[in-house]
């Protein structure tokens, strides 16, 4: 039988989840914003048959009879809809990042507890093959036992609105991709990190355009992460420019263009004779909101634990909450969950 949702939130990324549920065969039962005419526009715009928009997530939960909901409000009521979500017994799979603050996201792992629903943040950028392929390819072992990884982030965006006078600008609303990937790419934790922010001449930020960040990993693993907004000419991409270094040799993953890496082939010279790593086979996922969704989908039929499960997630969240304090603080910090 076809599952059931209540999307919450009618904004501008659900654009990129209406397919993926359609071609999932999930039936959409109600969307819910706090503009309901924003509701009855996205029905209408996306032809959910039978939907009904709501305003208040209790009434639709209450009249739904839903199996799950799609969070797609702003951070700042991820906390709120999701533990109300969760405490009337559905899943929940939701945008990222968790929320505004790592408290907040505390209090919704431990409500997954209590209630024992599944909640996974979508990170969409996990979905992506070349993405899969590095860390399938660093798990193989075929670079060795990592000990550094680096990524470089340089775009010029002039978005205006809220962004500009944003605190923590990069950090809070860009890095989330970022260090969430590091965690997938090489397998690993934060242990502390010292990081800096400040804002270059002729900025049209007002706080934090630009970040430099030293993480400590599990394993002994050092990530430095060099990241702006307000940087113009030779953009990296979207995802970051990455090098990531093993005991037996590297990965470079730059500009979009498929990852590439060298291993020594011969203990022997000052440069180490170098040959080419076979990348390891990606799994097969669907890209962005759609393989992320078909995880959740497969978990709550007592598939395996998704991506982004929310106990996992924290620690990404976490990554972004801690490099904010150090930046606040000028002092390296230790990183707890
Ligand atoms: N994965 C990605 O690459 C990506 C890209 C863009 C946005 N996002 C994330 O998606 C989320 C939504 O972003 P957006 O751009 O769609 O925002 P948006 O402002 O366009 O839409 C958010 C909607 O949520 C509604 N809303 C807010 N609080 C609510 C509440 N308590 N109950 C019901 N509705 C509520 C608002 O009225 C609004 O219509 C954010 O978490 C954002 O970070 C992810």
């Amino acid at each position: 039988m076809a599952k059931r949702v209540i999307i919450i939130g009618a904004g501008a990324i659900l654009n990129a989840w209406h397919k993926p549920l359609k071609a999932e065969g999930v039936e959409v039962a109600a969307v819910v914003d706090l503009n309901k005419a924003a509701a009855e526009a996205k029905i209408a715009k996306f032809e959910f048959e039978g939907a009904k928009a709501h305003d208040d997530l209790g009434t639709a939960i209450a009249e739904s009879n839903a199996d799950f909901a799609v969070d797609l409000t702003t951070p700042n009521a991820h906390c709120k809809v999701v533990c109300q979500s969760l405490e009337a017994g559905l899943d929940v799979i939701g945008e990222k990042p968790m929320s505004e603050t790592l408290d907040q996201a505390r209090k919704m792992v431990a409500t997954a507890d209590q209630t024992g629903r599944l909640y996974m943040v979508s990170q969409s950028r996990r979905y992506v093959d070349a993405h899969q392929q590095i860390a399938a390819t660093v798990k193989a072992g075929k670079i060795g036992r990592i000990t550094s990884m680096h990524c470089d982030f340089f775009m010029g965006c002039h978005f205006g609105g809220f962004r500009d006078e944003m605190d923590h600008v990069l950090v809070n609303d860009m890095s989330i991709h970022h260090f969430d990937l590091a965690r997938l790419f090489v397998d690993a934790d934060p242990v502390s990190v010292f990081a800096e922010e400040y804002v270059p001449a002729e900025s049209w930020y007002r706080d934090g355009p630009n970040a430099n960040c030293l993480f400590t990993m599990t394993d002994d693993i050092r990530f430095t992460y060099r990241g702006s907004w307000c940087a113009e000419g030779m953009h990296t991409s979207w995802h970051g420019n990455w090098r990531i270094i093993g005991t037996k040799g590297t990965i470079t993953y730059e500009n979009d263009q498929a990852p590439r890496g060298q291993i020594v082939v011969s203990e022997e010279g000052f440069n180490r004779p170098l040959g080419d790593v076979t990348l390891a086979a990606a799994p097969e996922l669907a890209g962005g909101q759609h393989g992320a969704l078909q995880e959740f989908l497969s978990a709550i039929d007592g598939g395996p634990t998704p991506q982004g499960e929310c106990h996992d997630n924290i620690k990404s969240m976490a990554m972004v909450d801690y490099a904010v304090q150090s930046a606040e603080s000028g002092q390296r910090v230790e990183v707890t969950i």
